[in-house]
């Protein structure tokens, strides 16, 4: 059975007078301040036509492997024909990975609330089996227990309340649905983190200004990555929006983790 989406017309993104933000935005945004949604809502839509490139550019192709990862997570062949959640899908490459794992016959619904990076995705999966949803992770337009499982890679960090959002994923999976988190992370040796921090500090949001064309999207990176919780605090957050049995892992030395819950 269908769980009854409504993938009504889609948020539009806040309008401003701006093309692009300072990079005063960019850490108020990081630190979550008010402007947070609004901000990011339009740096996505933004940089969405490059977006796919300079992600897997700038990660030296690595998120391919970190993505596959957490859909083994996700542990979806316990229900291989179940309606699954990508959140903060942008340009659904997640939700295109998960439908084209062998044996899987599910629906994905692949929401953002940037309408230009779900458009950017068209194509990667076929609708009826994809179906891409322009939609707020604060308030998903989704009946409460009917999903077998949600998977949110890169896009918990830039959720203006992670609290809320968390709450919210929890109300529309079944019981026993399980909740994974791909983000990056700080990786906790002193050596890598040196490295770490100049590719992710210097390198990267020069490559990405050039790339994009977007003052600050890619300084917004870095800097909400610093502001994220530990691996230990996200983990507990997710117990106190009612995850059971949650558990994490690093990955890469920690540039990214992969955290897991279970739905009471
Ligand atoms: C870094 S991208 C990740 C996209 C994709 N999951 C991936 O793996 O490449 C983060 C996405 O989260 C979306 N996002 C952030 N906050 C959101 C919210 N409150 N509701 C819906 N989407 C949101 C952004 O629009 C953006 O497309």
């Amino acid at each position: 059975m269908v769980p009854p989406v409504v993938s009504g017309p889609p948020a539009a993104p806040e309008q401003s007078a701006r093309t692009s933000d300072s990079s005063r935005d960019a850490a108020a945004a990081a630190a979550a301040g008010d402007g947070k949604r609004a901000y990011v809502q339009r740096m996505f839509s933004e940089i969405a036509p490059r977006y796919d490139l300079l992600n897997h550019v700038l990660s030296l192709n690595i998120d391919r492997a970190w993505r596959r990862k957490a859909l083994r997570a996700l542990a979806w062949d316990r229900a291989p024909k179940g309606f699954y959640l990508d959140l903060c899908a942008g340009t659904l490459d997640v939700g295109a990975m998960l439908i084209k794992q062998s044996g899987f016959e599910g629906r994905v619904i692949g929401a953002d609330f940037a309408v230009p990076m779900l458009q950017h995705g068209a194509g990667k999966a076929p609708t009826d089996r994809l179906t891409p949803v322009g939609a707020d992770a604060l308030a998903l337009p989704i009946a409460d227990r009917v999903l077998d499982g949600a998977i949110v890679a890169f896009g918990i960090r830039n959720v203006a309340d992670l609290d809320a959002g968390l709450r919210e994923v929890r109300r529309v999976l079944k019981p026993g649905a399980r909740f994974v988190i791909l983000e990056f992370s700080t990786p906790p040796s002193p050596l890598v983190r040196a490295g770490y921090h100049a590719y992710f500090h210097h390198v990267l949001p020069a490559v990405g200004r050039l790339v994009s064309g977007h003052g600050s999207a890619y300084t917004y990176l870095p800097m909400s990555v610093s502001h994220f919780p530990t691996e230990q605090s996200l983990a507990d957050r997710m117990l106190t929006a009612g995850f059971r049995d949650v558990s994490w892992q690093r990955v890469s030395f920690g540039i990214a983790a992969i955290h897991v819950g279970i739905a009471p």
